[in-house]
């Protein structure tokens, strides 16, 4: 459940009418719901409720600081992938030791950022990582806590983009050489191994896949306990999906139990990496239509926003429903729903069945709380939108909307031009 609903007519985000942000902030932009983002972090904070866990919110799904902030508040970690990240947590107030750093690529320099603030733990992809993370450790005279990424080469059923635990896929270390890169973190003086990791893929929309995978993992704990090495931390990942279109994912409470009942035998603190499940149908993206145009083949809505500010229907040709702002008169019709960039890829939505939108309708893009914002670029020189934060009968703009300046920030013409 989320407060996006219509009143007369009109959608609403909470007690504001979007027609009236519009108005005020001008389109397009993304759109936070407070009390959805709270409700849906505590909804899945609570069906965990009885075991020692620690929920850290995944950044990657959508970084804006205001949402940070409220998951801190909240008594959330954080699930970071780079340096980038770590700031913006640590900005936001999210204390280090609720910081779990995972990602195939970790630099130097963000390792050594990561040591210096004193995070939870790293999340080691490779042996190479291992080694690199125990140099700079001893470096700075730290002993970095670490858990391994196991890649346990289960199905998650879901996009192959965003499949993650299969043996082809580039991340964690298999079962296998698991144990070896423990005996081997074991050995090293800079090392102090806590824990053990999984991330099997996103949008994952049955517990089947999150059930074999931690059966695979228990299997290694009890292996590894024979071997003297004691693992504090079980970090399941992220990955539940949410209701795009007739998905029907787990509840939160379905999976929860689910792991719970797994690991009820076992002495180990639960970490969860949740990202779309709390932010996705948290936002929507806002968009005006500029134009309507009956093609040859197709009918076309064109909206002033495109794939540079939500990614997803183009990359993954994801679903996300379209709905009007306002309510419309006219008979439904089937068009495609296209932003204003150079390339056919440019879509919103394919042959859609929609409200009879016409030149300066505004539209909401539902659903676009994760990976909408944090993936959008400035292809095209367009310049990244405002996002907005809604709070009863109030709204913020969170981050301001782009302009030209702010586009060639940081460029400069060299002399011997
Ligand atoms: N933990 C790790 C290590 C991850 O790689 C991810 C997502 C998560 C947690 C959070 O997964 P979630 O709960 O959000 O499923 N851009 C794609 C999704 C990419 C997911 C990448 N990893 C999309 O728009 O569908």
């Amino acid at each position: 459940m989320h407060h996006f609903n219509y009143r007369d007519n009109e959608l609403y985000c909470e007690d504001v009418p979007i027609k009236l942000i519009a108005e005020k902030v001008g389109t397009p932009f993304y759109l936070y719901s407070h009390a959805t983002l709270k409700r849906h972090f505590l909804a899945f904070d609570d069906a965990f409720d009885g075991t020692d866990r620690l929920v850290c919110f995944s950044a990657k799904a959508n970084t804006n600081l205001a949402v940070l902030k409220l998951f801190a508040n909240l008594g959330g970690g954080l699930d970071i992938v780079s340096g980038g990240e770590l700031f913006r947590g640590l900005k936001a107030g999210i204390t280090p030791e609720k910081i779990v750093y995972s990602g195939v690529g970790k630099r130097k320099d963000e390792i050594d950022y990561a040591l210096s603030e004193g995070i939870l733990m790293f999340n080691i992809e490779s042996l190479e990582e291992l080694e690199i993370i125990n140099d700079r450790a001893r470096l700075l005279k730290k002993k970095a806590p670490v858990a391994i990424r196991v890649n346990p080469d289960v199905d998650p059923k879901t996009h192959p983009y965003i499949s993650t635990g299969l043996k082809k896929n580039k991340f964690g270390i298999n079962t296998e050489a698991a144990i070896e890169c423990y005996k081997i973190a074991g050995e090293l003086k800079n090392i102090d191994v806590i824990g053990i990791d999984c991330h099997i893929g996103s949008q994952i929309t049955e517990a089947e896949p999150f059930k074999d995978a931690l059966n695979s993992i228990k299997a290694l704990i009890n292996e590894l306990g024979g071997l003297n090495i004691d693992i504090k931390y079980l970090d399941m990942g992220g990955g539940l999906g949410i209701t795009y279109d007739n998905e029907s994912p787990p509840y939160p409470d379905e999976y929860a139990g689910s792991i719970i009942q797994a690991i009820e035998d076992m002495h180990v603190k639960l970490i969860l990496e949740p990202g779309r499940v709390v932010v996705g149908n948290a936002g929507i993206l806002v968009a005006k239509v500029l134009y309507r145009k009956q093609g040859k083949a197709k009918e076309f809505v064109i909206v002033d926003a495109g794939m540079n500010d939500l990614v997803r229907p183009s990359l993954y040709d994801a679903f996300h429903a379209i709905m009007p702002v306002v309510e419309l008169e006219g008979e439904q019709i089937v068009a495609d729903v296209v932003g204003p960039i150079c390339e056919t890829g440019d879509f919103l939505a394919v042959d859609r069945r929609i409200a009879d939108f016409r030149q300066g309708n505004l539209l909401a893009v539902m659903s676009a709380g994760a990976y909408g914002f944090v993936m959008s670029s400035n292809y095209c020189s367009r310049l990244k939108v405002a996002e907005v934060m809604v709070r009863n009968d109030e709204f913020h703009v969170v981050r301001a909307r782009q302009n030209y300046e702010d586009l060639i920030e940081g460029e400069s013409i060299p002399p011997f031009l």
